[in-house]
């Protein structure tokens, strides 16, 4: 079957062999089977550049509990295969607060864990709890703790030592029931909110749903995963060189010697804004995230990133790193 419909991007490639599955104990089965597969989860973070030869599993496990016993906070359980901004909604119509600034972000609760997924000063390791996952070489389930997922920047455990060797089959969250901190430290947000007598979570969850809706480009209408690129650290030393070219240079401080910088603004500067090449693009209004206007092989969007790689290179002598699963 074609995978198109099954990854943002909107990339028509093959599956020889596909299967949706919405029990553990079904998974469980066919990996004892077959443990040489394929997982797609939201397929949100991925570009597929060739058809999958193996099993292609489609992780489609429903459903959330609840665990209310504490005062003030609350641990929520949420299936893998339950869509990410439909858990955070749910959240918030029922006054859980911690997900809202992560509204709107494409893709599945499983694969949440997987790349830290983060938006608006707030990163998913901030209210994760645990995380239950199947190891498919024996078929047997484990539990992670937030320490041993060894969260960072867009990273966790399962993009390195654990790659390819488990299966989130689902995610608990720690969320406050009353007293909801909410995070408005960056700057859109905080002028959206300032207006509000007691901003509520709904109100910063609106915020950040409009900001996204203004920049970046909904997968339903042009193919995309979000930032195709991770925003590269440099050395102080190599940022005040920068800065005296580029005065103006957007920048968030990391510790005493690391500057990091948006790659959105560097791909900008190298004049590749807006930019469409075929059915391969970069998005007019936020150059981190390329796009497929239809027909995009994910091979022309990997060379297109390959190009854009080496421009900043040659203009910054700055690499950046691809931020999505190439497959
Ligand atoms: N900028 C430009 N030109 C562009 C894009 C950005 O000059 O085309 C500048 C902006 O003016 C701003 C700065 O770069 O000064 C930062 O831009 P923005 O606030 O849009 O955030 P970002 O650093 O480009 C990161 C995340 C996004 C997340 C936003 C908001 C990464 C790789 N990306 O983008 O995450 O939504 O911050 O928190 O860290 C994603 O991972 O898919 C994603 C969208």
């Amino acid at each position: 079957i074609s995978l198109k419909e099954y990854n943002t991007f909107g990339i028509d490639v093959y599956a020889k062999q596909f299967i949706a599955i919405n029990s553990v104990k079904k998974l469980v089965e066919i990996i004892n089977l077959n443990n040489d597969i394929f997982l797609l989860g939201g397929g949100s973070n991925m570009l597929l550049t060739s058809d999958i030869e193996k099993l292609v599993i489609h992780l489609n496990l429903k459903g959330i509990i609840v665990n209310d016993t504490e005062k003030d906070i609350v641990y929520v359980t949420a299936e893998a295969g339950e869509n990410w901004n439909e858990f955070v909604l749910w959240c918030i119509s029922q006054n859980y607060g911690g997900l809202e600034n992560l509204s709107l972000i494409p893709g599945n609760v499983g694969t949440s864990p997987i790349q830290n997924i983060g938006a608006y000063g707030v990163e998913i390791k901030d209210t994760f709890y645990q995380l239950e996952a199947l190891e498919i070489k024996t078929g047997k389930t484990k539990i992670f703790t937030k320490d041993e997922c060894n969260f960072g920047y867009r990273n966790s455990i399962f993009k390195n030592e654990l790659k390819g060797k488990y299966i989130i089959v689902n995610v608990t969250f720690k969320l406050t029931k009353n007293n909801h901190i909410l995070n408005t430290s960056y700057g859109a947000i905080s002028a959206i909110i300032q207006n509000k007598k007691t901003p509520t979570i709904k109100d910063v969850s609106d915020a950040v749903i409009a900001i996204r809706q203004s920049k970046l480009p909904n997968p339903k209408e042009i193919g995309n995963s979000g930032s195709f690129f991770k925003n590269p650290v440099i050395s102080k030393k190599h940022f005040n060189i920068l800065k005296e070219n580029y005065p103006k240079i957007p920048h968030y401080i990391v510790n005493n010697n690391e500057i990091k910088i948006p790659a959105g603004w560097l791909i900008e500067q190298c004049g590749f804004k807006g930019k469409r090449f075929g059915d391969a693009g970069v998005h007019s209004k936020q150059a981190l995230v390329l796009v497929n206007y239809g027909n995009a092989t994910g091979k022309e969007i990997l060379s297109l990133s390959k190009k854009i790689q080496q421009k900043v290179t040659e203009i910054f002598n700055i690499e950046i790193e691809i931020e999505v699963n190439v497959i």
